[in-house]
């Protein structure tokens, strides 16, 4: 079988600094993995590396048995690859409606004046609405994006995601600021995804990782050090270790939303 993804030894080093350091990892279609660990472990900067946002510094990285490692990130978007920003990355000034559109035109290559062209016009504000319908965000379609709450600015960031029909999703901690509503909505908004998107998840709060997670990875110092169940992951004697010298690991994590 095919992996959907597939991480060569991918490495990013900035100056003497291994923010990722030898990653391999391999994840099947379809499937909820989870990618935990503590601040600066090098999560975003891996997820970075396979959205194309930054460039790896050795390594390959796969996506349906197709070598990525050179694409820029709107090529790998064209082929299923998108991901939401830790860091707000929403257009304040423009609707919510407005704010997907323009996702689509900047990663989709759809450019102004195809746009206008009614079939495209009409493929694009079709999946902008879906999405936001995914999200539970249609009744803000029209409003701008500078009136909605914190927990509905990540739901966008998530929506704009979708609305770019991912193969492979992924979340740079979605939940970050969320209210518990928002966020059990985000995990219902996950779960209820077809299987067709593979998603790739970081979080830091384990309840919601052992929730929505099928296999987890840990990172550490820019290294993978443990990938599997969660029963795997909650017994780890090199996950307890590695950050705790024996502790129960799910004491760091609940201290670490920083
Ligand atoms: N542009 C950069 N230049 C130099 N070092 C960087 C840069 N971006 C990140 N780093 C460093 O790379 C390491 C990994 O950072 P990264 O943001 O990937 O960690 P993270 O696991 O996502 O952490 P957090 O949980 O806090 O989001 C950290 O030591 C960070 O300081
Ligand atoms: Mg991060």
């Amino acid at each position: 079988m095919t992996e959907l993804l597939e991480l060569d030894a991918v490495s990013l080093h900035y100056g003497s600094l291994r923010a990722v350091d030898q990653v391999s990892l391999k994840i099947g279609p379809g499937e909820r993995h989870a990618l935990i660990g503590p601040n600066g472990a090098g999560k975003s900067s891996l997820l970075g590396l396979i959205a194309g946002t930054l460039p790896c510094t050795s390594g390959r990285v796969l996506v349906g048995g197709e070598d990525l490692t050179s694409m820029p990130e709107h090529a790998r978007a064209r082929r299923g690859v998108t991901k939401t920003f830790q860091h707000s990355s929403v257009f304040l000034g423009l609707t919510v409606l407005d704010n997907i559109e323009l996702a689509v035109q900047r990663l989709q290559g759809v450019s102004h004046r195809a746009l206008r062209s009614l079939d495209r016009f009409d493929s694009v504000w079709k999946s902008a609405r879906e999405s936001l319908d995914a999200v539970h965000l249609a009744h803000r379609a029209n409003d701008l994006a500078s009136e909605l709450s914190h927990g509905e600015r990540r739901q966008l960031e998530v929506a704009l995601a979708l609305a770019l029909k991912p193969r492979l999703l992924l979340l740079d901690e979605p939940a970050a600021g969320m209210s518990s509503a928002e966020s059990a909505a985000l995990v219902r908004l996950v779960k209820s995804l077809p299987r067709t998107v593979t998603v790739l998840l970081i979080e830091h709060d384990l309840d919601m990782v052992f929730d929505l997670a099928e296999k987890i990875s840990v990172l550490h110092a820019g290294k993978l050090i443990a990938s599997g169940d969660a029963a795997e992951i909650r017994g780890s004697q090199v996950v307890q270790d590695a950050y705790l010298g024996g502790a129960n690991v799910e004491a760091l994590f609940e201290e670490d939303d920083g």
